[in-house]
C-alpha cells in the first residue's frame, strides 16, 4: 500500500468535512476521486499529499506512520515522494518554464547541471521542447497545465496527486493532459486525480465516490 488512510475523519470549526475515510491506493493505480462540490474530494488529497492533517485518524505512506509532528520529515516525504497538480498551476511568474520544473530538484540538492537537463528532458516528454526559456505568461493555458505536470514529476515521487488539473482548461487541452496522465500511469507511476467530469473518470481504473465526507462503497 502506498497511500492507506485509517478512519481518517477531518473537523474544522465544528463542522465534519471527513467522517471515517478509510481508503488505500496502491502502487501503480490510477484513482479518480468524484463527487459533489464540497463533498470533501480536495480535503481527502490534501491529506493524502500531506499537506494538512486529519483530526483523528492515522495515515500511512509508504508503509510507515505520518508522524506530523516532525516538519522535517513531513517536507521531504513531500518534496521527494509526492507530485501536486492543483486546478491552478502556480508556477512562478518571475521564472522560466525550465526553472520553474528545476526547482524542486534544486530545493532536493541536486546540481545545477543536472537539474538543467532533467528539466529540459521532462519538458520535451511534455511536448515543450523549445519552450524552455519562456515565462508562464508566454505560454497557453495547457502548456502552463504541463510545466506544473512536468514539475511535478521533477522528483520522480512515488504518487501524483491532481486536482481537478483539468478543470481550467478547454477540452483540446484537458485531452492532452489526460493522455499525459495515461501514458504516465502505463509507465508504472501512481496517479490520484479529482475530476467533475465522468467522461475522465470513466478512463480510470478505479473510481473513489465521496459524498458529504464519506467515501462511498
Ligand atoms: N480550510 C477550511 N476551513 C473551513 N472549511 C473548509 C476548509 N476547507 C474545506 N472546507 C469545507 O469542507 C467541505 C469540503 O471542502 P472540499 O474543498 O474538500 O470540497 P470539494 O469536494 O473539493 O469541492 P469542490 O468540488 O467545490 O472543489 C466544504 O464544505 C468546505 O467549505
Ligand atoms: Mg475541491
Amino acid at each position: 500500500m502506498l497511500i492507506y488512510l485509517k478512519d481518517v475523519s477531518k473537523r474544522i470549526d465544528g463542522e465534519e468535512i471527513l467522517r471515517d475515510v478509510s481508503l488505500s491506493v496502491e502502487k501503480g493505480e490510477f484513482v479518480s476521486v468524484v463527487g459533489a462540490s464540497g463533498s470533501g474530494k480536495s480535503s481527502l488529497l490534501y491529506i493524502m499529499g500531506l499537506l494538512d492533517r486529519p483530526t483523528t485518524g492515522e495515515v500511512f505512506f509508504e508503509g510507515v506512520k505520518v508522524n506530523y509532528d516532525d516538519e522535517e520529515h513531513l517536507s521531504r516525504l513531500r518534496n521527494r515522494r509526492i507530485g501536486f497538480i492543483f486546478q491552478f498551476h502556480y508556477l512562478l511568474p518571475e521564472f522560466s518554464a525550465l526553472e520553474n520544473v528545476m526547482i524542486p530538484m534544486l530545493k532536493r540538492g541536486v546540481s545545477r547541471r543536472e537539474a538543467e537537463e532533467r528539466a529540459a528532458e521532462l519538458l520535451r516528454s511534455m511536448g515543450l521542447g523549445g519552450k524552455e526559456k519562456r515565462k508562464p505568461y508566454q505560454l497557453s493555458g495547457g502548456e502552463q497545465q504541463r510545466v506544473a505536470v512536468a514539475r511535478a514529476l521533477a522528483n520522480d515521487p512515488a504518487v501524483i496527486l491532481a486536482d481537478e488539473p483539468t478543470g481550467n482548461l478547454d477540452s483540446r487541452n484537458t485531452e492532452v493532459v489526460m493522455e499525459i496522465f495515461e501514458r504516465l500511469n502505463e509507465e508504472g507511476r501512481t496517479i490520484v486525480m479529482v475530476t467533475h467530469e465522468q467522461a475522465l473518470a470513466r478512463r480510470t481504473r478505479r473510481v473513489v465516490e465521496m459524498r458529504d465526507g464519506r467515501v462511498m462503497l
